[in-house]
């Protein structure tokens, strides 16, 4: 067996035998081979979709706005992990997980395609499980703590008799410490609000100047505690009004200038951008700060995560970028971060622009 055919062989035994559905397309976009865990995945056998077009097969929700292959051998870039639903050949819809590459010959011709894929359903009735125990947790918790936080303010007024000096400071600490219990409690019942969708955006015409100088402006005093300066800087280009759930992305870029703070050394610099591209209006928030550990990095949108360096570097509960995850999404965005340990962080936030018709 020569070296080349060693080489089919192996490719062969690979293929089909990844536990993850993958297929390859020639340049006009038609599949070439198609494996075992994609048969399973689509319910299509190999060869009822060799030749024909893989948008045909799939009729993926992305398949209409943009074809990643296509894309993927436009950029000559490999796209991991991204999100869409296919249509089984029975008509269901499959959520997936998939990352598109191409690949090229010597003189740098389109050679194939190739996508891999997975069934992410399971992680949404995980994410539902889970979602749905944290739920019963807070709402447990929440009325003992309100009630509690009741009884120590009725003793603090002297209700239950006269209360010393001592047991007034005590009191207090308790009441303290019951009230960011309740804060957490809250922050936790409206994510989980948002993220049901309960909080559909409610968008009016916002000017992006004043937007983000009355947001910035009301940051200031932190910032000044610690001596950071923060400045902004926004696209000329956008001087008409701009369709946003103002409350809700005011919270969320105040989170990433709350973080950039808690973050950052005394004296550093915090520069907020507003930029517009295409049909999209990217926000940016970037930081001279301690930076996130790489390992870290795909992690910091999760519920309760915390970085290694931050934790004693500032306090947090670790839902701020959770909640700002939720609402950027459900107002048809994204966010995303990128930093160097030590270096600073940048966050973007990418909004669809809605002008106001
Ligand atoms: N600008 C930043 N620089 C460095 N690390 C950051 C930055 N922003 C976020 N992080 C890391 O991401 C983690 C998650 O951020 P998040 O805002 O969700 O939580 P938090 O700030 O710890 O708490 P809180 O819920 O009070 O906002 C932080 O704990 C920190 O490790
Ligand atoms: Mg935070």
């Amino acid at each position: 067996m020569d070296r080349l055919s060693g080489r089919r062989r192996l490719f062969d035994i690979l293929f089909k035998g990844l536990p993850v559905g993958c297929f390859l397309v020639n340049e006009r976009l038609e599949i070439i081979a198609f494996n075992k865990a994609a048969e399973t995945l689509t319910g299509w056998k190999e060869e009822d979709v060799v030749g024909k077009p893989c948008s045909q097969v799939l009729r993926s929700s992305l398949c209409q706005q943009f074809c990643p292959i296509r894309e993927s051998a436009h950029t000559k870039k490999s796209y991991i992990a991204r999100e869409a639903v296919i249509r089984d050949r029975f008509g269901q819809e499959v959520p997936i997980c998939f990352s598109s590459s191409t690949v090229f010959d010597e003189q740098g011709d389109f050679e194939a395609g190739i996508e891999v894929f997975r069934d992410r359903s399971g992680d949404e009735r995980l994410q539902t499980l889970r979602n749905h125990i944290i739920s019963i947790f807070a709402h447990d918790i929440k009325t003992p703590c309100s009630v509690t936080g009741a009884l120590i303010n009725r003793i603090l007024a002297g209700k239950a008799g006269p209360v010393t000096e001592k047991q007034r400071e005590y009191l207090e600490v308790i009441l303290k410490e019951n009230q960011q219990v309740e804060l957490l409690i809250n922050n936790l019942l409206e994510l989980l609000h948002i993220e049901r969708g309960a909080h559909p955006p409610s968008k009016t015409p916002v000017d992006m100047g004043e937007f983000i100088k009355e947001v910035v402006q009301e940051m200031m005093p932190k910032a000044e505690a610690s001596q950071i300066r923060i400045v902004f800087d926004i696209d000329k280009r956008l001087n008409r009004p701009v369709m946003l759930d103002r409350v809700q992305i005011k919270r969320v870029i105040q989170n990433l200038i709350d973080n950039a703070i808690k973050y950052s050394r005394t004296g550093s610099l915090i520069k907020v951008k507003v930029q517009v591209q295409d049909n999209w209006l990217i926000i940016k928030v970037e930081d001279q700060g301690i930076g996130i550990p790489r390992d870290d990095l795909p992690h910091i949108f999760e519920y309760f995560y915390r970085a290694r360096n931050s934790r004693q570097k500032a306090e947090g509960t670790g839902l701020g970028l959770a909640s700002a995850r939720a609402i950027v999404e459900a107002s048809g965005g994204r966010i995303w971060a990128k930093s160097k340990e030590g270096m600073g962080t940048t966050f973007f936030i990418r909004l669809p622009i809605e002008e106001n018709s």
